[in-house]
């Protein structure tokens, strides 16, 4: 239980501040790790818990005789990956609290470990804030981060103890004037989200020639704001992005105050990649906030990351469920064909309406690996990765929609047949949670979990 308790938020029962020397001991061992490639000692790898887990489900299934779904697509997802990122984002972010973002990927295990962590929920609906209440979780370590609410739903966070907010315009406020006025608002605005992948802010955010006007309604509704959102867009890659939000923010934060408001929260949103970028992101942000947010000031920093904690924890298995042989020309007209003369396409059971969902909606390219071919398991070896001159590939969903295409061209040592298996890593993000059940494909697969940490095994009480 040691290591988990070092990590847990002041949220949670244990005080971190009880336990600052094991979280300082935690994050030097995390910092070794860290140098020495991972490595987790006395417990496999990810790589090997994650491919002994593949390897146990796709042996185990013969599509010559197999029930229907057996050979469905399935995820296995690594909670200590999760785990490695919330110590990752302590270790770099020291003052800012994260709230996770629900809608990135719901999964109860997942809400499990980072409730246990202490971490707070970004949730944009009513079933993302049942399903974080129902696991216990106090109402006030949730934010209801949808500007365009619903109004059964603003009904239902009133009577359920949900307070905190946030709005970006006037219609909104009279709505939550009408129907929640002790709720604790945050003034969302307007970001420069030029250079991330999901742009949000044609959508939501308030100008800053406005911020001065809403302000200024909300206090003659009476309403009671409490601090300042922002989102740079999700997937961003430009942390000066960070430091304008900042800059924008304390601005408002002094109209707020000529308002009478006595604002304490500043929430920086979500937008961080898992990547190496995370690093330079969190740099520049902690830069900012100590300059426009010191400290001294009590301000409480909270985020709202989503894929920074699962997009790497998650890898899914799909079943080549068909393939269509492109001969090449020349045996067509009598020489004789290799496979490695012709090109496939390769149909697999998951596609663009389902957990590949992201390569439409989050601009994502998934890279397929082979899992097995020709009878063998091929999970991380050379063989299993794209080689330049190796069989050309196609893949595609199991739709019968064209648009229905995973990846366009990709080349592999194997001859890949139905029934064998490719993976696709860093599929924890956005994928799952807008799958559809389009042409009556199934949008619920098996999740199987491992975990590569011992704190996070504790704390989800697998020890
Ligand atoms: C309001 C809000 N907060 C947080 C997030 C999570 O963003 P990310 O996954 O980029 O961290 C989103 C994503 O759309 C969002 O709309």
């Amino acid at each position: 239980m040691v290591m988990a308790t070092a990590l847990i938020d002041s949220f949670a029962p244990l005080e971190f501040t009880n336990n600052h020397l094991l979280y300082k001991e935690t994050l030097d061992r995390f910092i070794e790790q860290q140098n020495n490639h991972g490595g987790n000692i006395g417990l496999p790898s990810k790589e090997e818990l994650i491919g002994d887990a593949l390897r146990e489900r796709v042996e185990s299934v013969d599509h010559e005789f197999c029930a229907p779904g057996d050979e469905d697509t399935f995820f296995v997802a690594d909670l200590g990956e999760v785990y490695r990122q919330h110590l990752r984002w302590k270790l770099n972010l020291p003052r800012v609290k994260p709230f996770y973002a629900v809608k990135c990927n719901p999964d109860p295990k997942v809400l499990q470990l980072l409730s246990s962590l202490g971490t707070g929920f970004d949730c944009a609906s009513k079933a993302e804030i049942e399903q974080v209440l129902g696991m216990g979780v106090d109402p006030a370590r949730i934010i209801y981060a949808q500007p365009c609410k619903t109004n059964s739903y603003v009904r239902y966070v009133a009577s359920h103890g949900v307070r905190q907010m946030t709005f970006d315009n006037a219609d909104e406020l009279r709505k939550i004037a009408r129907l929640f006025p002790e709720a604790e608002l945050y003034l969302r605005i307007l970001t420069d989200d030029s250079s991330s992948l999901c742009r949000l802010s044609q959508k939501f955010g308030a100008s800053l020639d406005s911020t001065n006007n809403l302000l200024d309604l909300a206090s003659r509704l009476g309403l009671n704001v409490v601090g300042v959102s922002f989102h740079v867009g999700s997937g961003a890659s430009d942390p000066l992005a960070f430091l304008k939000a900042v800059r924008d923010a304390h601005h408002v934060f002094q109209q707020g105050a000529a308002c009478g408001f006595d604002m304490k929260t500043l929430d920086v949103g979500g937008g961080f990649c898992s990547d190496a970028s995370f690093e330079d992101m969190a740099g520049v942000l902690r830069s900012a906030l100590d300059e426009y947010f010191p400290a001294h000031t009590g301000i409480n920093i909270i985020a709202e990351p989503g894929r920074y904690y699962v997009s790497s924890a998650f890898t899914i298995a799909c079943n080549v469920i068909a393939r269509r042989t492109l001969e090449d020309p020349a045996a067509v007209n009598g020489a004789v064909s290799t496979s490695r003369e012709s090109s496939y396409m390769i149909y697999i059971n998951d596609g663009l309406y389902g957990n590949f969902s992201s390569i439409m909606f989050d601009h994502q390219h998934p890279v397929a690996k082979v899992l097995r071919a020709d009878g063998r398991t091929i999970y991380g070896t050379a063989a299993a990765g794209a080689v330049p001159d190796g069989i050309e590939y196609s893949i595609w969903g199991p739709t019968c929609d064209g648009i229905d295409r995973i990846t366009e061209s990709i080349r592999f040592d194997a001859v890949l047949d139905v029934g064998d298996w490719l993976y696709f890593e860093d599929m924890g993000a956005y994928t799952k949670c807008s799958a559809t059940k389009f042409n009556g494909f199934s949008d619920d697969h098996d999740v199987i979990y491992v975990c590569s940490e011992l704190g996070a095994k504790a704390l989800l009480g697998w020890l």
